[in-house]
């Protein structure tokens, strides 16, 4: 403790932007990092001790396409060498038996699998790859033949959501622990494919049914996260438990940001680890300071009983919905901007999915990732 702030519980160490799949709900900047800019392994062993001397518990190493880096067990020796929990988070495709091996060998202690669709064809159409769903099925048994604890991220959205059943079969059948069906969250990539990817009311109403079903018939063998997505709830979500309260997000180039869609806000300087030293950054940097706790809030969350609880929802979806970071979240029901979400919410279910924008270097086309404030027509 430093004065009232905790220390960070969590540590996102995005290790690159680099990645073989194209998936257009990506979370992920429009600008990816090129791999010239990438933090050096000795710099991120630095980072990681730092980040235990923090308070940090955990470290999830992510990206991109995390196994891209060919020093990825260096960096999970390390980390379990300060004492870090290591969760490598990976679509799978660049993973065999032998870097799995070197992995476990490193001290890896948990794996989180993605996973586009239930079946082939709409999964390596999502992904942007051929062969990338039959890949992952294979990945997901080297998993389990390890010995390691195995969680399928399933993000659903309109084009895949009539599967969740299958989807739900498929994470029991490959031996996970946990399936995490995490509905897209709509910044960067997934912004600008909002009218492809937003589920229509109904489609909702079905999974959140099946779900609950899927829960008490499968309590004691596979635990399903599961949080009705921003555009349909009444109440936001605690995006990354409070701004700056329990993560830390690390970019490739070493930026460290209190969520992974923070470079999308403007009037922010983002402290790096090349240059400053990870407890200066969380306890005095203005980037982590000034959303946190509750002085910064607009009404009506300044005086709303929720506001420990939620901490006034996102600060990334409040800007790419409003233009205004420091405006209530408008997913809240209570927040004045939520008509506006309503009626992109209409607007955008309404209409027909349209083609996916690819995540791609050099950003997404002018067409597609903006204006920000304009509903869809
Ligand atoms: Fe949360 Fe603010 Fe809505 Fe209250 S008004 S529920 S604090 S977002
Ligand atoms: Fe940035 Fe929610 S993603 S605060």
């Amino acid at each position: 403790m430093s004065g009232d702030i905790s220390p960070p519980l969590a540590l996102l160490a995005e290790l690159t932007h680099r990645c073989p799949l194209r998936c257009p709900y990506c979370s992920n900047p429009l600008e990816l990092e090129r791999a010239g800019a990438e933090l050096d392994q000795a710099s991120w062993q630095r980072v990681l001790s730092e980040a235990a001397a923090l308070g940090v518990l955990q470290v999830h190493f992510s990206g991109g396409e995390p196994l891209v880096r060919r020093d990825l067990a260096s960096l999970v020796r390390h980390a379990g060498s300060v004492g870090l929990y290591s969760n490598l988070i990976t679509s799978g495709v660049l993973l065999d038996r032998a870097r799995l091996a070197e992995l476990v060998e490193a001290g890896l202690e948990h794996v989180q699998l993605s996973f586009q669709d239930a079946e082939s064809a709409g999964a390596d159409r999502v992904a942007g790859l051929a062969g990338a769903h039959d890949k992952k099925l294979s990945v997901a048994a080297l998993v389990r033949e390890a010995g390691l604890p195995l969680t399928v991220n399933a993000v659903m959205h309109r084009q895949n959501l009539e599967r969740l059943p299958e989807m739900i079969d498929l994470a029991l059948r490959l031996g996970a622990g946990r399936l995490e069906v995490a509905h897209v969250q709509y910044y960067g990539w997934a912004l600008a494919n909002r009218r492809a990817l937003l589920p229509t009311e109904a489609q909702l109403e079905r999974a959140t049914a099946i779900v609950a079903e899927a829960r008490l018939r499968l309590k004691g063998v596979l635990t399903i996260d599961y949080v009705v997505p921003d555009y349909y709830a009444r109440r936001p979500k605690a995006c990354m438990g409070g701004w700056g309260r329990q993560f830390l997000n690390i970019s490739p180039a070493g930026k460290v940001l209190p969520c992974h869609a923070a470079e999308s806000l403007p009037g922010f300087e983002f402290p790096s680890v090349r240059s400053t030293s990870l407890a200066e950054i969380w306890y005095r940097s203005d980037a982590f300071s000034r959303f946190r706790g509750t002085d910064w809030m607009p009404e009506p969350c300044h005086s709303c009983d929720k506001r420990e609880i939620d901490w006034g929802g996102c600060r990334c979806q409040a800007f790419a919905l409003t233009g205004d970071a420091a405006r209530t979240d408008p997913a809240c029901a209570l927040a004045p901007d939520r008509a506006l979400l309503d009626r992109l919410r209409e607007a955008d279910a309404a209409a027909p999915a349209g083609d996916f924008v690819y995540r791609q270097i050099g950003g997404a086309p002018a067409a597609a990732s903006g204006p920000i404030l304009a509903p869809s027509p």
